[in-house]
């Protein structure tokens, strides 16, 4: 949507092909889009990848954290490894990419978002580590707003709720192997929550809770705090749709 916009973009993923992909999709003349491959759970990447930005540009204004991985597996079942993949990835990738990009975002009096999930409200069964590693961005954006407000940066962040997945999506199973995710009730589709992204940063939003089951339960979290953990420990701790949905 920034590229139909006329924005310059740059995207980054692990995965060469995929890159191209998405790059051939949405601008198929190379004109606006640039892939970038990184891995954001290695810090020097991530300097690397600001650097490229740089130079290509010289200037950077809207940062949005989107890469992250979910898992699934109670917290008995989860293998060491992927706790440690969890927090690399979904909270240190951030904060690393965030890090780097710091000073030109400073210049621009630019906007770093954090995609972030409802698990990050309040922890869900099955997915402890990815609930966790989405809640610790809640405090480092608060951190982070904190100490950048006096320079103009707006730090958002955003709860995704559930979304429409690729179909080739993977997660972590809780051993560690990559397993295909299995059947979703799907409530949004990637352009709403992509949408919804982008407006969040147009109206420099601090914190956006999406769908409407999203905004209920955080209403819930807040109001009926008691309540609302009973009900997941009675309900969502026996639901599949934890056990097989994995974000
Ligand atoms: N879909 C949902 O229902 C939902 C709900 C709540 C929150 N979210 C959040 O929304 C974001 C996107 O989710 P999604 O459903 O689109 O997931 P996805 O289909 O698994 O895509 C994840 C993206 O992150 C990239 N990525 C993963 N690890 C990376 C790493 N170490 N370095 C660089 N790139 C990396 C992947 O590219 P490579 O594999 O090529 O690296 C891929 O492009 C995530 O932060 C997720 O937690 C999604």
């Amino acid at each position: 949507m920034y590229v139909q916009r006329g924005d310059i973009v740059f995207i980054c993923g692990r995965n060469r092909e995929s890159l191209e992909h998405a790059v051939h999709a949405i601008d198929p003349e190379g004109t606006r889009l640039f892939g970038i491959q990184a891995d954001i759970s290695d810090a020097p990447s991530c300097e690397r990848v600001v650097a490229e930005i740089a130079n290509a540009q010289g200037r950077l204004d809207i940062l949005i954290n989107n890469a992250g991985m979910a898992m699934r597996g109670t917290v008995l079942e989860t293998s060491f490894e992927v706790m440690d993949a969890m927090v690399r990835i979904n909270m240190l990738g951030s904060a690393y990419m965030t890090r780097s990009a710091l000073p030109l975002l400073i210049a621009s009096r630019g906007s770093v978002i954090f995609v972030s999930s409802l698990a990050a409200l309040h922890g869900l069964p099955r997915i402890a580590l990815y609930a966790a590693s989405k809640g610790a961005l809640t405090a480092f954006s608060q951190s982070l707003r904190a100490e950048v407000a006096p320079a103009g940066v707006h730090v958002g962040i955003v709860h995704v709720g559930f979304t429409e997945n690729d179909p080739d999506k993977v997660v972590y199973a809780a051993n560690g192997s990559l397993v295909p995710l299995a059947g979703r009730r799907n409530s949004q589709t990637q352009q709403e929550t992509a949408k919804a992204i982008i407006r969040s940063v147009d109206r420099r939003k601090n914190v956006v809770v999406l769908t409407p089951s999203g905004k209920l339960a955080a209403f819930a979290y807040r109001g009926f705090p008691r309540l609302a953990d009973w009900m997941i420990c009675t309900f969502a701790a026996k639901s599949r749709q934890y056990a097989e949905n994995g974000n």
